[in-house]
């Protein structure tokens, strides 16, 4: 069986960055499929589609030409790395995420990041519903100010101007409709094993993962 590690939790929680970190460090595939719904929050946005859609919007997921190539994310041939990772598809993403048929569209594409000699996927359901069987599921969280902190710090970091009381308010907005909604919820899956980063650094949590790893492989 291909090793799968499932890493889950909210949005800014750290999970993006340690997930690749223990995905370079095992030699595994990388599955970063927060950035398949932004990628959809973006394509539905460029062709006018809402998200009370959701039949047009299971036609545009099933049709989106999406490239994951040289560390950067394809839309067509356009190279949408940067747009995609703006508060705004964010918002877009999380609210693409509240619809069933998306969810069902990009299962496929998900499971086929499934490949040796191996792979760490990030997202929300990850551990729950699109690698069930995987061999090691952590549920990455920190506390909310912290994460609203963080983000504050990475969006200055790239020169976007950024208010830390409206990103607090969109994070905890954010979280409640990825734990509300009816589809695939952001939970904490019994098996999965939870870690706390709010005051960890990212090697921290990067070693700490692969420690667990290398305990039930
Ligand atoms: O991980 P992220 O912040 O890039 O994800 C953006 C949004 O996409 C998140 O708020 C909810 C949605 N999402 C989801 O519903 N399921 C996933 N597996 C990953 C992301």
């Amino acid at each position: 069986m291909i090793p799968i590690i499932a890493i889950d939790g909210p949005t800014a929680s750290g999970k993006g960055t340690v997930a690749q970190r223990v995905a370079q460090q095992l030699g595994f595939h990388y599955l970063d499929s927060g950035a398949l719904y932004r990628l959809v929050g973006l394509a539905s946005q460029q062709s006018g589609i809402e998200f009370l859609e959701p039949l047009l919007l299971k036609e545009l997921c099933l049709h989106m030409e999406i490239e994951f190539r040289d560390g950067g994310i394809f839309l067509g041939k356009e190279d949408v790395t940067e747009a995609i990772r703006t508060e705004e598809m964010g918002k877009r993403a999380s609210s693409a995420g509240a619809v069933p048929e998306v969810r069902e569209a990009l299962i496929q594409v998900q499971k086929s990041f499934l490949k040796p000699p191996g792979l760490v996927a990030d997202g929300r359901d990850m551990g729950s519903v699109i690698f069930p069987q995987a061999q090691l599921k952590v549920f990455l969280t920190a506390d909310a100010k912290i994460r609203a902190q963080r983000r504050y710090k990475q969006l200055i970091a790239k020169g976007i101007s950024a208010n830390i009381d409206i990103l607090t308010k969109d994070l905890v907005e954010r979280d409640l409709r990825d734990t509300q909604r009816e589809t695939a919820p952001l939970v904490q899956s019994e098996d999965a094993f939870l870690l706390d980063t709010s005051d960890q650094t990212i090697e921290e949590a990067v070693n700490r993962i692969i420690g667990l790893y290398q305990q039930i492989k």
